[in-house]
């Protein structure tokens, strides 16, 4: 199976996307000089009558990890659908490495809420499943596997994993095609405080081995504060972005400290605002 029918069979809107028209612009440009591996402007997305988003505007660098923030519904999944090209029906582009994504492509990753791994395959196959014959070789699995702390564990298969370690696999298998972008929605929200720390820490870690942009959507201000370079505040109602807060803080990152404490707060008056509470 191709990696992008692959993605889309993790999807389980895949059967609404594929009755969507596709209206993305058609434009191709150089990359971009700013060094920007994605570029983002949606001018436009409704669902019907409904407009879900709007003049919402991105640009990621290798390495930087971004975090999206805002209400339930007020579309932070449907901004990754579109940047992953599993939605084309917007007015507006996005474009990684300064190509037209409007289609999914092993330049884009993903990673869910729940791992999603399917059941009767092991965890290697897993993260090769549906990968070219290049990035699904033995060898680069293992070194996967091994950045994400599951050596020994390739013939496992998912049931026999606590949440965690198939987190863990899933941030795996959302490398496997060497993206340059890694969209995930609500990664850790499934696991114990504990856990996520961990997780945190590791995908720290992996975006700066692997140098990809890594977008986030979190329900939690700490863990917005803690990891992003950047927050991203999506307003309630008009869909627009509210705030873009910048955390300048280096890593390793302690989980205490004014700066910290000064972005979380930050974040959280700027929630305020967007939703009014
Ligand atoms: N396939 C769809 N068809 C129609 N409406 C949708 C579809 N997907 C999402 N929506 C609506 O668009 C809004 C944004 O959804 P979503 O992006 O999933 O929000 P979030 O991830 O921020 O919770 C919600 O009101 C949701 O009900
Ligand atoms: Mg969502």
């Amino acid at each position: 199976m191709s990696l992008p029918l692959a993605l889309r069979g993790l999807f389980q809107e895949a059967a609404w996307h594929a009755t969507a028209a596709p209206v993305a612009e058609a434009v191709l440009d150089a990359p971009a000089e700013d060094g920007a591996v994605l570029d983002v402007h949606v001018r436009s997305k409704r669902y019907g009558d409904r407009s879900v988003l709007h003049d919402v505007r991105l640009r990621m660098r290798p390495g930087e990890i971004v975090a999206l923030v805002g209400a339930s519904g007020c579309g932070k999944s449907t901004l990754l659908r579109l940047i992953a090209g599993l939605d084309t029906a917007y007015d507006g582009h996005v474009k990684v490495r300064g190509r037209l994504q409007d289609a999914p492509s092993s330049d884009v990753g993903f990673v869910f809420q729940e791992p999603r791994l399917f059941p009767w395959c092991s965890v290697a196959d897993n993260v090769a499943f549906g990968q070219s014959k290049a990035a699904g070789d033995g060898a680069r699995v293992a070194a996967l596997l091994a950045d994400v702390g599951m050596t020994g564990r390739e013939r496992a298969l998912p049931k026999q994993l606590s949440g965690g370690q198939a987190q863990r696999v899933a941030l795996a298998r959302g490398l496997a095609g060497q993206p340059r972008v890694l969209l995930l929605d609500e990664p850790f929200s499934a696991v114990d405080a504990f856990t996520r720390m961990k997780l945190q820490e590791m995908l720290v870690r992996l975006v700066q081995h692997h140098r990809v942009a890594a977008l986030v959507v979190t329900h939690d201000i700490d863990e917005a504060a803690w990891l992003a370079d950047r927050v991203l505040v999506l307003d309630a109602d008009s869909g627009r972005l509210h705030r873009d807060i910048d955390v300048p803080l280096a890593r390793p990152r302690e989980r205490t400290g004014a700066t910290l404490a000064a972005a979380r707060a930050a974040i959280f008056e700027s929630l305020r605002d967007a939703h009014a509470f």
